[in-house]
């Protein structure tokens, strides 16, 4: 059996960052809490919780004695002026390439640009950046969305737009909405904000799951990035997602010959490892046959 490891699986920059920030203040003494879940992965929340950080939905509720951290995923302009009305104090763990289109949108309502976002509506990055809209912006998930939205809310052809995306949306997904925009609207403006760890991460899921006959994606079940590599997988061979070793289907794959292995962004190295570990159970030598994906560029 051949086992092959997408060289990008497991924790982004942006998470890693969230993550060291929130153990930084622990490490200082400070009492912690998050707005939301720092990471979608539940074993690491574990590990957080045992030092005493909570979870908070609301900056309403951030206990007076305690440091709010935002998560990577980031937060509307509303909630920065909440805090800074409440005096509350925080640590912005927001990703950098969030905050950028955070800008975008911002100056583009600003200039009377209608925003256009694709992504999950619902999703707490969508909501950020939508509260970073000052004027008209509607969110779309898909080509198919998209399409209907134009087709029931027409907007003006000759409208000034700004289109970005969530930065975990599907690359293949966002081509196929981007062909729609540029054929209605001449006057779009197209920022590409898909970040280059999710587009690696879902290039590398296609270039390994067509190779191989079996994949596991390890990673959050409520985690965005996680579903989106899942899909990608989906559609070339049988697809497994797991958040830890236990769940691994063993007698499933000891039939396949070559297994790929790919984490979403929260996923950390210890929980890759142990699943690294229990596949060389069912797979004597696995060692030796562990190669790394070498998908960079495809
Ligand atoms: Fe940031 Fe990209 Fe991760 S946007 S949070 S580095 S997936």
């Amino acid at each position: 059996m051949k086992i092959m490891v997408a060289r990008s699986a497991g924790f982004c920059f942006g998470v890693n960052r969230a993550v060291e920030m929130v153990n930084e203040l622990l490490d200082q003494g400070k009492k912690v809490c998050t707005l939301g879940p720092i990471i979608h992965n539940p074993q690491t929340l574990e590990q957080l919780a045992a030092r005493g950080v909570t979870i908070v939905e609301s900056p309403d509720f951030v206990p007076a004695d305690s440091t709010m951290v935002i998560r990577s995923h980031g937060v509307s302009q509303a909630v920065y002026d909440s805090l800074l009305e409440k005096k509350t104090e925080f640590a912005n763990a927001t990703c950098p390439f969030v905050t950028k289109i955070h800008n975008i949108v911002s100056k583009a309502s600003a200039e009377g640009k209608t925003v256009l976002i694709a992504g999950d509506s619902h999703h707490p990055e969508v909501e950020g950046i939508r509260g970073h809209c000052s004027g008209n912006c509607y969110v779309f998930k898909n080509a198919a969305e998209l399409q209907n939205m134009m087709d029931h809310f027409p907007i003006n052809r000759e409208e000034s737009l700004c289109v970005v995306a969530q930065t975990t949306f599907s690359v293949s997904e966002w081509e196929n909405c981007l062909e729609i925009i540029k054929r209605v609207y001449t006057n779009a403006t197209i920022f590409d904000t898909i970040c280059n760890a999710t587009a690696k991460r879902q290039s590398e899921a296609e270039f390994l799951s067509r190779q191989c006959d079996a994949m596991i994606v390890i990673g959050g079940r409520e985690s965005s990035n996680t579903a989106k590599l899942r899909d990608v997988c989906m559609k070339n061979c049988t697809t497994y997602l797991i958040e830890t070793a236990d769940e691994l289907p063993l007698a499933a794959l000891k039939e396949s010959e070559c297994i790929g292995i790919t984490a979403g962004a929260s996923t950390p190295a210890s929980i890759i490892k142990e699943v690294l570990d229990t596949m060389s159970e069912i797979n004597e030598g696995a060692g030796q046959n562990l190669m790394e994906n070498n998908a960079e560029g495809n």
